[in-house]
């Protein structure tokens, strides 16, 4: 049986079955194993996970912890306060995808130019992406799933790169959805360009090393948001507000994070809402030595370690934002057909538009038919999320980009 409990519970003999956490965050290749040696002990409680899974089948049980069922039924209430929107009509998926994905291509362009900079000791020009943060704002502002959902699709190779232009994009979409003012609407893209620039101050063999991190290396690595901010200091053009969100969106509301393991809101707003962008990018991209997660299965793990990692208030405007399956989901209906997420709905996220393209009953693809779940109440409607690794689809993204995977 599965339990989850917290890591001050954590005791050997017990088989861990999940930690609760980016996987990027603690130095473990594997999370199923039985707890035998009291160093790993040491390392989960050093890694700043706070929840874990233990299967008490494997391993030693205790009376206290939580069921899945309780989780599961826990998990559903915070995704289910977030499940109701209100949404301005916007441009489709299709029509804003081509001009997403050229905005993808020079924004990424200006930060692996900039960061270069910041690699070679030379001051930043920050002056001179402005404009491109306020073009990534209009392309949210007239359909923010295309850039978004393209820019989660990252080779393992530009991870550092492409992961910037992602959380500025999420954290524009994200503070739209705060209803923040257009001002700093923009400081917020601006913030998630820049959040990880002091990374450009980690050895680079360290920074791409195909591999897990070591415990050593992860203490250098946790050296990246000071870094930054020195960087940023220096430059002497941005914001204390873009400043503090390089310096703290790996702060966690319940103190466990880094550097200065602030609490609540001695984490400032931006901050807040970068920590929220910056794990739903970094789970749901391929690194070199793991897959990223589905969109959906992500946002559901988020929505599990909300309590104490995340802000609530924040989270629940991030789902609202990118919704509860977001674009390039796969998901199984009532009915047994498989498709991949478009579009949210205006009004809720449990009915996106759908392009269905299999059968999960007959395991044979079928006609594609894009499905409005709003026009099927009552006929059709979204049962699970699935795994496209799961099923065997290579190609999924294809299907809502229209495009060939790049
Ligand atoms: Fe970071
Ligand atoms: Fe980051």
């Amino acid at each position: 049986m599965l339990k989850r409990i917290s890591v001050t519970e954590l005791l050997e003999g017990m088989y861990i079955h999940e930690l609760c956490g980016s996987w990027m965050e603690h130095p473990f290749w594997k999370t199923q194993f039985l707890l035998s040696n009291p160093k790993d002990l040491q390392r989960i409680r050093d890694s700043g996970i706070r929840e874990l899974w233990i299967d008490t089948s494997k391993g030693l049980d205790m009376s206290s912890g939580q069921t899945l069922e309780q989780v599961e039924e826990e998990t559903a209430a915070v995704l289910q306060v977030a499940a109701p929107r209100v949404e301005r009509r916007r441009t489709d998926l299709d029509e804003e995808i081509g001009r997403a994905a050229k905005l993808c291509d020079s924004a990424k362009a200006a930060v692996v130019q900039m960061f270069g900079d910041a690699r070679m000791g030379l001051a930043i020009d920050v002056g001179h992406v402005t404009e491109l943060v306020d073009e990534i704002s209009a392309s949210i502002m007239r359909q923010p799933s295309a850039l978004i959902s393209l820019a989660r699709l990252k080779h393992a190779n530009e991870y550092t790169y492409m992961h910037s232009v992602a959380v500025c994009a999420l954290m524009i979409a994200l503070a739209r959805q705060l209803d923040l003012d257009e001002a700093q609407v923009r400081e917020a893209g601006m913030a998630g360009l820049l959040h990880d620039i002091g990374k450009m101050r980690i050895p680079s063999a360290l920074l791409n090393k195909p591999s897990k991190l070591s415990d050593s290396e992860f203490v250098t690595m946790r050296s990246h948001p000071t870094e930054g901010a020195r960087i940023l200091l220096d430059s002497r053009q941005v914001s204390a507000q873009v400043l503090g969100v390089c310096l703290h969106h790996h702060e966690k509301v319940d103190g466990s994070g880094y550097p200065h393991h602030l609490v609540g809101e001695q984490i400032s707003l931006f901050a807040r809402m970068g920590a929220v962008c910056d794990v739903y990018d970094a789970i749901t991209s391929n690194r070199p030595y793991k897959a990223g997660w589905g969109p959906a299965e992500s946002i559901h793990k988020m929505a599990e370690w909300s309590k104490g990692h995340f802000d609530e208030q924040v989270f629940q405007s991030f789902v609202r934002a990118v919704g509860i399956y977001p674009t390039g989901s796969l998901v199984r209906l009532q009915s047994g057909r498989l498709g991949v997420v478009l579009e949210q709905h205006a009004t809720s996220l449990l009915m996106p538009r759908v392009k269905v393209f299999f059968s999960a009953t007959s395991k044979a693809p079928i006609a594609q038919e894009v499905i409005d779940l709003a026009d099927w109440v009552g006929r059709d409607k979204i049962v699970s999320r699935e795994s496209a690794a799961d099923w065997g689809f290579r190609h999924l993204d294809e299907l809502w980009t229209g495009m060939p995977a790049r």
